[in-house]
């Protein structure tokens, strides 16, 4: 029970890495609010965690929305009477060359992965400043380091860097840490999805030391690791969770 009792937001978690993280939070003793743009998979995680005995609440929000990140952390607190971990999952990737991106392929990318984060960190914060204890972790990628065809995925991703950078200076003091995980290539349906999955696996495969391709299960040990006391030490870092790929 590494984070029994604490309540933890995690966007994105209707499906895929946000997903299994709730669930390994909520084995670990964590109250975990579900939270999707996507209803039915929010609501559907959320009851599988109850079935479990475990405890959970599902909350629609679209995380690009100010006014409905700001209701979602105040749910939390009202639902769980706190607010300890926050992990910024919830993104998207919409892959193509610069000569093709319009200004709205580069706007939803950014906005939902790194104006997101920003905005429910903006508002989870207050909470956890307040209680003097708080646990932060930005989802990334690999991507980060930049790939052709990914200039908006990969400016949100190293952007995200940034802030968790400026948030790990900024709430130090307070005693919250926030740490950034970049994951390599991870088996969910965004990624197989891809109308080139099966190119860029081989691809990856070829440039990886480990030879297999991540599973969302890979990501959630590693935030549960940051999230517990065992990390109290460690902010404003990059984990790789790549199967030892970095550029
Ligand atoms: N799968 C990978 O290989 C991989 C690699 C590196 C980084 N990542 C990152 O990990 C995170 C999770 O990816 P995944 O593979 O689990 O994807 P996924 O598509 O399976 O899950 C992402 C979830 O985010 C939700 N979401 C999308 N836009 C949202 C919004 N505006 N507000 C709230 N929720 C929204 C979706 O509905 C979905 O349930 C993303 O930030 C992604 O960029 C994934």
């Amino acid at each position: 029970m590494r984070v029994k009792d604490k309540v933890a937001v995690v966007t994105g978690s209707g499906r895929g890495i946000g997903e299994t993280t709730v669930q390994r939070l909520a084995e670990e003793g964590a109250k975990v609010v579900v939270t999707d743009i996507n209803e039915e998979g929010a609501i559907k995680v959320a009851n599988g965690i109850k079935a479990k005995g475990g405890q959970a609440i599902a909350v629609v929000t679209d995380v690009t929305k100010l006014d409905q990140v700001e209701a979602l952390m105040k749910k939390a607190v009202d639902e769980f009477g706190s607010l300890d971990i926050l992990v910024n999952n919830a993104g998207f990737n919409r892959d193509m060359l610069i000569k093709n991106m319009t200004e709205k392929d580069w706007d939803d990318v950014i906005d939902t992965d790194l104006k997101g984060s920003f905005l429910a960190s903006k508002f989870a914060t207050p909470y956890m400043v307040e209680k003097k204890y708080g646990k932060v972790v930005n989802i990334s990628s690999r991507a980060w380091h930049g790939n052709p065809g990914q200039a908006n995925y990969s400016s949100a991703k190293a952007g995200i860097i940034g802030l968790t950078k400026s948030m790990a200076w900024e709430f130090g003091r307070y005693n919250i840490n926030v740490n950034c995980i970049a994951p390599g290539m991870i088996a969910t349906e965004l990624m197989k999805g891809h109308p080139k999955f099966e190119m860029i696996k081989e691809r990856q495969l070829a440039n990886m030391p480990i030879k297999r391709l991540g599973e969302t299960i890979d990501v959630a040990n590693t935030i549960l690791f940051l999230v517990s006391d065992e990390a109290s030490f460690i902010s404003g870092e990059v984990i790789h969770v790549s199967g030892g790929r970095f550029g």
